[in-house]
């Protein structure tokens, strides 16, 4: 390994983050039994909000994010991943609370450690990266509370984030009727190249009226957005149908009344990427790599470079984002 490494360091404290591009050596990775050559990394909402200290997740500084790696192993200390062999590691406190993807090198525990699926390069596992390891987990969620193609259509809400274009690419390819909601109106072609059959705006969804109910429409939902969309997707949902619930892109609140859940028997789905088991984790990236690959990795994943990572991660804080981008560290 070598003595140092390029990595994208923020510095700052509770008021003001601020990241630049820096060779630091290698001695000051953390503690950790496996350290990994990073080949490449992704952004994540959580990772413009970490770079811009909103919601000041990171406490100690200088800090190293990036939520997602996949690369080599350089060495295990616990014997059970051997030199040279290809993993990736999403979630626990990778990135936040603990150096993350956004260098040459990394060092994890090695229970944090997924061996790369048969089947996916390092770059297509970073075109799914967290997002695509979170929209996998919401529709495994919904099969589980009994979702099927011929129920009707599902909607994915921030239809052309990270989360919702694997989300809608996914349930595609696995015969659901898809309807999309987006803010962004010249990405309808791009919707409907990953297989959505309807298009609705933000606005669409969400109503404004004090109604407790409004009209069965969807078969379930995989909600990114939270706040009105969420009190939105629970009155519209059909009988005995599921929103998962992933992330919060609208707003982090939220008021329902009883009635969806004692009246239609609606369930609601949290999804949590971070601390998901072990089991599941290997389960839910067995499907990315196998019978649920989405079919458009190519077209959502934009590949670039440390350089080029402030100005994203700003875009993406933003709302701005337009499928993956895959942060390119090393061959
Ligand atoms: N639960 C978990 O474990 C988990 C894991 C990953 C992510 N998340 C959360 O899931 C959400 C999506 O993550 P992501 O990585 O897909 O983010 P992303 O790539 O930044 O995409 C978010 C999308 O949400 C839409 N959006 C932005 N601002 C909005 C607003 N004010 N109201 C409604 N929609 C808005 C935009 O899509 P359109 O322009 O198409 O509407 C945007 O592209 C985030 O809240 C993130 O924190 C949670």
């Amino acid at each position: 390994m070598k003595d140092t490494m390029q990595a994208y360091v923020l510095e700052g404290g509770a008021d003001a983050v601020r990241g630049e591009l820096k060779t630091l050596p290698t001695a000051n990775l953390p503690a950790g039994e496996v350290t990994i050559r990073v080949q490449c990394s992704g952004i994540n909402f959580k990772d413009a909000m970490i770079s811009h200290g909103v919601g000041r997740m990171v406490r100690t500084f200088p800090h190293i994010p990036g939520v997602d790696l996949a690369g080599e192993v350089v060495q295990d200390t616990t014997g059970k991943f051997k030199p040279g062999s290809a993993v990736l590691v999403t979630g626990y406190d990778l990135g936040v609370a603990h150096w993350g993807g956004y260098a040459e090198f990394a060092r994890v525990p090695a229970a944090w450690v997924v061996p790369l699926p048969r089947g996916l390069s390092a770059r297509e596992a970073m075109t799914l990266g967290t997002a695509g390891f979170t929209a996998m987990l919401a529709i495994m969620a919904l099969e589980r509370n009994g979702l099927k193609p011929e129920q009707g259509p599902v909607l994915v809400t921030g239809a052309t984030g990270g989360v919702g274009s694997i989300a809608v690419d996914i349930l595609a390819g696995a015969g659901y009727t898809v309807a999309a909601s987006s803010g962004k109106a010249d990405m309808h072609g791009f919707l409907k190249t990953l297989g959505a059959s309807e298009i609705l705006s933000r606005e669409a969804v969400v109503d404004a009226t004090p109604k407790v109910m409004l009209k069965e429409r969807w078969a379930g939902a995989v909600d990114n957005a939270g706040g009105k969309t969420l009190e939105y997707l629970l009155r519209t949902v059909k009988g005995w149908g599921s929103v998962a619930l992933t992330g919060l892109v609208h707003h982090h609140e939220f008021s329902t009344t009883v009635y969806p859940f004692i009246l239609r028997g609606v369930n609601l789905l949290g999804i949590d990427s971070v601390n998901c088991a072990m089991p599941l984790r290997l389960d839910a990236w067995a499907r990315l790599a196998g019978r649920n690959r989405p079919a458009h990795l190519k077209e959502i994943g934009h590949v670039i470079d440390l350089a080029a990572l402030p100005g994203k991660l700003k875009e993406i804080l933003d709302g701005g984002a337009r499928g993956r981008y895959v942060v390119r560290i090393a061959d």
